[in-house]
């Protein structure tokens, strides 16, 4: 299995990577034995590059993966990310790129994770407040710090990038990147691609949406429930969507979810998805989607959906924190 190396960093990784958020939060209930044997299946099937971030559960994802990968952190590639911060209760205090707290977000993660280095670390909301020539001064000092291998940015627009890069190379950009959301491809692949960044692409399979595993999110503490998306006046639009994934799938005999994940790794070698899940199962059905090859025709099918997607990827709140 070719590998793919995260833009101009020494980085070089399984096509497809482990989101690992939902093992603390956001997508229902969570079970840590099972998580953590997801993970370690994960590393025996050759995934190797594992995505957290500060906020997941509070903190407790990286606690998580400290425990899971306790002494096999050299055999993959861990990132997580910092910028949004959360209280005691896990109440969202806002976001902040300011020097100081970048420091201390850092120091934070590495004991959470029990690491001495973070490989990639990601600025993961763009703070207003503070210019981002300083946020990123403050992680190129955790660079030489030796506290961090390369640089990540998440949800920023292509100007934000270049400015960013102008201080310390950034290697890759995490962005919301699939079948119904394509934003990024206006906001910043062209500046991703001029500077050799790679795309990270999260919630590639639509937060599991376009797997068609998901009819309609009854549970009120699953954040999918709010999603605008979800929403009675959007969904039966959306549906139809995911319905033509699973036609393909149905056509080439594989799943609905291997199309999606199939779909953005042939977008280019400097694509690499994360997709999130808790069981070993879904870890193998996402890594076998690197067997299916889609034809011109099947791209340009699944490409004309984003045109029918209806209603915003986040709540207006968060809308406003995206691609700044
Ligand atoms: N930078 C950012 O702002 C940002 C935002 C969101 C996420 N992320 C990162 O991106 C990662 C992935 O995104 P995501 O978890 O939001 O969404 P996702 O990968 O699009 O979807 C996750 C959902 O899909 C389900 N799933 C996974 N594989 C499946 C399969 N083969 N068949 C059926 N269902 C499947 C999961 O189920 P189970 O949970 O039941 O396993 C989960 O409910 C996260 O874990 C996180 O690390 C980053």
């Amino acid at each position: 299995m070719k590998k793919r190396k995260i833009g101009n960093s020494d980085l070089v990784v399984f096509p497809i990577g482990l989101g690992t958020m939902g093992m603390s939060e956001f997508y229902g209930e969570t079970d840590e034995r099972q998580s953590i044997h997801t993970i370690h299946k994960a590393i025996d099937l050759g995934v190797d590059f594992f995505d957290t971030a500060d906020m997941y559960g509070s903190g407790h994802n990286e606690e998580l993966l400290g425990k899971a990968l306790k002494g096999r952190f050299g055999e993959i590639t861990l990132a997580t990310k910092f910028a949004n911060k959360r209280g005691p209760n896990g109440e969202f205090l806002g976001i902040s790129g300011k020097p100081e707290y970048v420091k201390k977000a850092c120091e934070a993660s590495l004991k959470r994770l029990g690491i001495e280095t973070i490989d990639l670390y990601y600025y993961h909301r763009v703070d207003p407040e503070t210019p981002i020539e300083d946020t990123v001064g403050a992680m190129a000092e955790l660079v030489k710090e030796g506290k961090v291998r390369y640089l990540g940015l998440s949800e920023v627009k292509g100007e934000t990038l270049k400015r960013a890069n102008a201080v310390h190379p950034v290697s890759a950009v995490q962005s919301e990147y699939s079948i119904w959301t394509r934003d990024i491809e206006e906001a910043n692949l062209k500046e991703c691609r001029e500077l050799g960044v790679s795309t990270v692409a999260y919630s590639p399979l639509g937060r599991g949406i376009l797997t068609g595993k998901f009819n309609k999110i009854e549970d009120p503490n699953d954040y999918r429930y709010y999603l605008p998306r979800m929403q009675a006046e959007n969904f039966e639009s959306n549906k139809k969507i995911v319905e033509t994934v699973e036609e393909i799938a149905k056509s080439k005999n594989v799943k609905a979810s291997q199309i999606a994940l199939a779909w953005i790794l042939a977008k280019g070698e400097d694509f690499i998805p994360i997709p999130g899940t808790k069981r070993e199962k879904y870890v193998i059905e996402n890594i076998d989607a690197l067997k299916i090859e889609l034809s011109k025709d099947e791209i340009s099918e699944l490409d004309k959906l984003y045109a029918f997607v209806k209603g915003n990827r986040y709540d207006d709140y968060s809308m406003g924190n995206t691609l700044q």
